[in-house]
C-alpha cells in the first residue's frame, strides 16, 4: 500500500528523476522484485489476494513511468531552454554568385560586342557535317583524331560537338556576309580529367566574313581583345599553326602579366601564355557553306574559357570549375 501511494504521488521534474525512480521500483534489484521474493513466503490462503495486488502495483508503476516520460518530453518542446534565446538575431541568408566561367564568358562576349559581333547559339549534339565535313575535315582525315570525339551514333555520325565551330557553320547556313558572330558553348572531348584538361569544357569562337577581310584585321581585333581582357600593357604574338578550316593558321600568345614578360613559373619562363587558335577561313570552308570565296574572305578564332579564366584569376587546377565548392566560388562574388 505504501509503495502504491509513493508511485501515485511521485512528481519528478526531470527525465533523469523518472529513470532513477524506475530503477528503484521496477529494476531487477528494485522494490517490486523484493516484494515478489517475499510473495513466495506468503501463506497459501493469502496468495491469491496478495498476488493480484502485486500485479496491480506493477502495472500502476509501469504505466506511471511511461506517462511521466511522455509528459516530460512534451513539456521540453515549449521549454525556453530548448528554443534558445528568442531575441538572438537569425543567421543571414547566403546569396549565390555568378560562376567564374560565366563571368569570363560575359566579359569576352561584351568585348566582342563592342566590335559589332552578335552571339550565336547551336546544339551540343551535332552531326558529322557541322562539326567536321563543312569545316574541311576530309573523311578519314587524321585531323579528326586531333579531337577525341564522343560518338552517339555511327553511320550516319551523331556526336557531341568537339568545338563550337559547328555554330559558325549553322550561322553560314542562314546568314549572308557580312557575318560577325561570337559563339560560346559547352564542348566535349574524350580526354582524361586532370588539372589542365576535362572531357567537358567551354569555348568561345568568333567568325568574321566580309569583302576584303585581311590577316591584319584579325591581328588588330585580337590585340584589342587581349588588351581589353588582360590590361592595356598586354602584347600578343602569333605563331604559325595548323587547323583544317583556316589557312594560314596561327596560335596566339599574350605577354605574361605576372612577370611582365621576364619569365615566371606560370608562363614556364617564356614570358608568354597561349590563349587561342585562329586563322583566315579556308576558301574550301566558304565554298562548302555557299559563300563565294572570290568575293569574300574572313577570319575565325577560338579559345577555351576555362583556360582564359585560369590565366585571368590565377587558378591552378581546372577541376575547381566543376566541383562547385562554395569556398572556391565565393571568391568571385564581388564581380558582376
Ligand atoms: N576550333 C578550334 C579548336 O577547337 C579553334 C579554332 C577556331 C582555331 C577557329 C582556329 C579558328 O581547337
Amino acid at each position: 500500500e505504501e509503495l502504491l501511494r509513493r508511485v501515485e504521488e511521485f512528481r519528478p521534474k526531470t527525465a533523469a528523476e523518472v529513470e532513477e525512480f524506475r530503477i528503484k521500483v521496477l529494476g531487477k534489484k528494485g522494490e517490486l522484485n523484493a516484494l515478489m521474493e517475499e510473495f513466495k513466503r506468503v501463506a497459501p490462503e493469502l496468495k491469491r489476494e496478495v498476488g493480484q495486488r502485486l500485479n496491480a502495483l506493477k502495472q500502476a508503476a509501469t504505466e506511471r513511468v511511461a506517462a511521466l516520460r511522455a509528459e516530460l518530453q512534451e513539456s521540453r518542446a515549449d521549454d525556453a531552454e530548448a528554443i534558445g534565446d528568442p531575441t538572438r538575431p537569425g543567421s543571414a541568408e547566403q546569396l549565390g554568385s555568378r560562376h567564374p566561367i560565366s563571368l569570363v564568358k560575359n566579359q569576352i562576349v561584351e568585348i566582342f560586342s563592342r566590335l559589332g559581333y552578335t552571339v550565336a547559339d547551336g546544339p551540343e549534339i551535332e552531326d558529322d557535317w557541322h562539326v567536321f565535313s563543312a569545316l574541311n575535315f576530309p573523311p578519314e582525315h587524321p585531323a579528326r583524331d586531333m579531337q577525341d570525339t564522343f560518338f552517339i551514333e555511327k553511320n550516319p555520325d551523331i556526336l557531341l560537338r568537339t568545338h563550337t565551330s559547328s555554330i559558325q557553320v549553322r550561322t553560314m547556313e542562314h546568314q549572308r556576309p557580312p557575318i560577325r558572330v561570337i559563339c560560346p558553348g559547352r564542348v566535349f572531348r574524350n580526354e582524361a580529367i586532370s588539372y589542365r584538361a576535362h572531357c567537358i569544357f567551354h569555348q568561345i569562337e568568333g567568325l568574321y566574313i566580309d569583302e576584303g577581310v585581311s590577316f591584319a584585321d584579325l591581328k588588330q581585333s585580337l590585340l584589342f581583345f587581349a588588351k581589353e581582357l588582360f590590361g592595356e600593357q598586354t602584347a600578343i604574338r602569333m605563331r604559325p599553326s595548323y587547323f583544317p578550316f583556316t589557312e594560314p593558321s596561327a596560335e596566339v600568345d599574350v605577354s605574361c602579366n605576372l612577370c611582365g614578360g621576364k619569365g615566371c613559373p606560370v608562363c614556364k619562363g617564356t614570358g608568354w601564355l597561349e590563349i587561342l587558335g585562329c586563322g583566315m577561313v579556308d576558301p574550301n570552308v566558304l565554298e562548302a557553306n555557299g559563300i563565294d570565296p572570290k568575293k569574300y574572305s574572313g577570319f575565325a578564332f577560338g579559345m577555351g574559357i576555362e583556360r582564359i579564366a585560369m590565366l585571368k584569376y590565377g587558378v591552378g587546377d581546372l577541376r575547381l570549375y566543376f566541383e562547385n565548392d562554395v569556398r572556391f566560388l565565393r571568391q568571385f562574388d564581388t564581380e558582376l
